[in-house]
């Protein structure tokens, strides 16, 4: 039996919401505590099953972790890791998430050793990883690539390198900072990804003792030290869910706050917004996000690195538009296979046509209700953000999609008004 989603939509959505800490931010700085010996304390972790996931992979590794059930609203976990017991990471997990195919990093630094499965496709597009192979060949790690399993090792310290990088992946980003952090010497990654959630790694390890300068910016510099101690931290909020919220009043209409947010990380976003026809105010922490009207400007938008659109969004994105007033283009140039929600869209009566990397939208009055089922994380943000618009009852199947990145999406938007129920199937 798999949960479904029942949406009955066509109401506007008003209330409170209070964002979560971010996804893409907890699982690189889980794995940073594999880096040390000491302990590693973070709190507002989401309650995900990606980091379930990547909990049983680092028990299974060796760490002692520990949830702390006294903060009822901040999730705070300890991760202790005095010794690397085992260096695998299988099919059956990498698979499930490709995240954790940067536990290598900890692995070979603390253990010499590794076998990682090589993640494979995913929904979402080919996704490579050359650029972490001749990153661990340049820092001096053996490579062997046999029977679907990255195997590495290395004998002395790592060699520390001036890589630059081809396109500013954020994985990569992350994996270099955390083995370079460790490494002999100064190292310096060219063309590095600009994200909040790098930042927010990069701070985390200099918390616990790494010398890294300039993240937020395309070159990051890296002064390798011996060892790293254990650190407090506290997950920054999830930008992408903020933005999905933002994104589905703006499709719904009606009012709501959002608490607990970083309005500069979705500034792009809320511009394009504003230019659709919402209304937003932000002030510190908060973003308040009003659509009084049924009129939404088409407009253009083209994916790319932080700061441009966030791939994470584009789904979403393609939902409001999909109820323009006219015609609008989205182009993806970060995964080539990002567009699996147009089947889907289409089911509730969008006008979507796919050429290549672009999708020609033609904005639809209204939607009517559907069944539908979800392909990947984002995609299911975007099709119950077009049920909730919908007249009627309309189901969204295989949301543990859903369960992997949005903490409590359901709970979250019946508190301002949805009917919205999980149900078995
Ligand atoms: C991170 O994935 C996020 N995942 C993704 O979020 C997000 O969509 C993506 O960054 C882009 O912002 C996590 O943080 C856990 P990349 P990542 O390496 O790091 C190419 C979600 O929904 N590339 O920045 O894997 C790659 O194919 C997920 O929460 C190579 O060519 O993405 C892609 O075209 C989905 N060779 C581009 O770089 C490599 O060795 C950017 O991907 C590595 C990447």
């Amino acid at each position: 039996v798999m949960d479904l989603i029942e949406i009955i939509g066509n109401k506007p959505l008003e209330g409170k919401i209070k964002i979560s800490g971010s996804k893409n931010a907890s699982l690189p700085i889980m794995i940073a505590s594999l880096l040390t010996k000491e302990k590693v304390e973070i709190d507002n972790i989401p309650n995900l099953s990606d980091v379930s996931t990547l909990i049983d992979l680092m028990k299974s590794l060796g760490a002692d972790i520990e949830l702390d059930q006294s903060l009822k609203f901040k999730r705070k976990i300890s991760f202790t890791t005095r010794e690397i017991l085992h260096s695998e990471a299988s099919y059956d997990l990498v698979r499930k998430m490709r995240a954790s195919f940067w536990v290598l990093a900890p692995l070979i630094v603390r253990y010499g050793e590794a076998k990682v499965s090589l993640p494979g496709g995913c929904a979402i597009g080919i996704r490579p990883i050359d650029f972490y192979l001749s990153i661990l060949k340049k820092m001096g790690v053996k490579l062997d690539l046999k029977e679907g399993y990255v195997h590495a090792s290395i004998k002395n310290r790592l060699k520390s390198l001036n890589f630059s990088l081809d396109f500013p992946s954020v994985g990569v980003t992350h994996f270099f900072l955390m083995m370079a952090s460790l490494a002999d010497g100064k190292s310096i990654i060219k063309n590095a990804a600009r994200e909040p959630e790098v930042v927010a790694l990069a701070d985390m390890l200099n918390k616990m003792g790494a010398k890294i300068t300039g993240h937020g910016t395309s070159t990051i510099s890296i002064d390798g030290v011996g060892n790293l101690n254990g650190a407090k931290f506290s997950i920054p909020p999830d930008r992408i869910e903020a933005g999905t919220f933002a994104i589905a009043v703006s499709v719904t209409g009606g009012n709501i706050s959002l608490d607990g947010v970083n309005p500069n990380e979705i500034l792009l976003l809320s511009n394009l917004l504003q230019q659709s026809g919402t209304k937003i105010t932000t002030s510190k922490n908060q973003m308040k996000i009003k659509k009084d009207n049924h009129i939404i400007n088409s407009i253009d938008i083209s994916t790319a690195p932080y700061p441009g659109f966030p791939t994470d969004l584009q789904a979403q994105f393609m939902t409001l538009m999909a109820l323009g007033n006219g015609k609008s283009y989205i182009k993806e140039n970060i995964f080539e296979n990002r567009f699996m929600h147009v089947q889907e869209l289409a089911r509730f009566g969008a006008n979507i046509k796919l050429k290549g990397d672009t999708a020609l939208i033609k904005g639809v009055k209204e939607f009517n209700s559907a069944p539908v089922m979800a392909t990947d994380l984002r995609a299911s943000a975007s099709l119950i953000i077009a049920a909730l618009s919908a007249k009627g009852k309309s189901t969204i199947r295989r949301i543990y999609h859903l369960d992997r990145g949005f903490d409590k999406i359901e709970n979250k938007l019946k508190s301002c008004g949805a009917k919205i129920e999980r149900k078995r199937d």
